[in-house]
């Protein structure tokens, strides 16, 4: 029976995805820019079957996300009925972004499995439409989703840059409200249209950091976009608050850290997690002051990885 085995990794937004353009396909309303991880990873495999099956570490699951994912790809190939095993290192749909490393294993090893052919555009695209951030793990490094393909690029390869990111797990639970959800009630915060005409301006600024290696106005941008898109949730009636006592003393520690000599910036996405992006040097007193505030229950540290790819066949 052809099966495919395939990894990646989640991606942290440091100019944030939220909010969907009208119509179908899963179209951002702007674009973004990630960093993907390494550490953290999703494993998939995928093998021909009698029937569609998904497993969810070994457990039986239904997601209709994979349902809608699968239909996508049947109405451009031919697929065979799959049996999908899939399996995270790191808690799933608390705010971690499984579902991006998710469904970039997901397209990657069903590629492969029933021999697509697909590009690693092709990928990403569907990939995107499965969820949108999905669409960017399909690469390593640092890494761009905009418009008008919307299908991700790499800007830097990890070593490139070797930023590190310590993560700081608040609370390892589900979230209350998917993003898929909060990003279509977003839709009603009086900020709404303008998170979204801002964020290209921001897009544009992190790429010229990125690409000049400026630390200093990466976390300019990067907070400014996860404060902006927390400020647009929190303003979404009845309001979408993510954060617990702990989020917050995390970016009270890191905004202290930066002010005495560490190179380090926070973001934060739809879940109570905090992510601090350093530079090398940095990481161990960040990773030390976070583990230490009240509430942190445990804080993992990655590197910048590679994209999705195949680990056996
Ligand atoms: C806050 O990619 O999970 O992490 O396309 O509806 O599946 P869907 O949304 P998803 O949203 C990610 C939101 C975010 C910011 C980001 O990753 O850019």
């Amino acid at each position: 029976m052809p099966t495919a085995t395939a990894i990646a990794h989640p991606n942290i937004a440091l100019v944030k995805y939220w909010g969907k353009a009208p119509g179908p396909g899963n179209v951002p309303a702007g674009p973004s820019l990630s960093i993907t991880l390494d550490t953290l990873v999703t494993q998939t495999r995928v093998s021909i079957a009698d029937r569609d099956a998904l497993y969810i570490d070994d457990a039986p699951a239904e997601d209709t996300k994979v349902r809608a994912c699968l239909a996508d790809l049947r109405a451009h190939y031919p697929i065979a009925p799959l049996r999908i095993e899939t399996s995270n290192n790191f808690p799933t749909a608390a705010g971690l972004a499984s579902s991006a490393s998710g469904f970039a294993a997901l397209v990657t090893a069903i590629d492969h499995a029933c021999d697509l052919g697909m590009d690693a555009a092709t990928r990403s695209r569907f990939a995107r439409r499965a969820s949108g951030s999905a669409g960017r793990s399909i690469f390593g490094g640092v890494v761009a989703l905009s418009g008008p393909e919307w299908t991700a690029t790499p800007i830097l390869a990890p070593e490139e840059w070797p930023l590190q990111v310590v993560v700081a797990i608040t609370h390892a639970g589900r979230k209350n409200v998917s993003s898929s959800v909060g990003m279509r009630l977003s839709e009603r915060s009086p900020y709404y249209p303008a998170w979204v005409a801002s964020t290209a301006a921001d897009f544009t600024a992190a790429r010229t950091a990125v690409m000049d290696r400026d630390f200093s106005r990466l976390a300019e941008i990067a907070e400014h976009s996860c404060l902006k898109m927390h400020g647009l949730m929190l303003a979404t009636p009845p309001g979408l608050l993510y954060w617990n006592a702990a989020s917050t003393a995390c970016l009270h520690a890191i905004r202290a850290l930066r002010e005495t000599g560490s190179d380090v910036f926070f973001t934060m996405d739809a879940g109570p997690q905090v992510k601090a992006v350093c530079l090398p040097e940095s990481t161990p007193r960040v990773a030390r002051t976070l583990a230490e505030v009240p509430g942190v229950q445990r804080v993992l540290v990655a590197g910048l990885g590679d994209g999705a790819r195949i680990i056996e066949s």
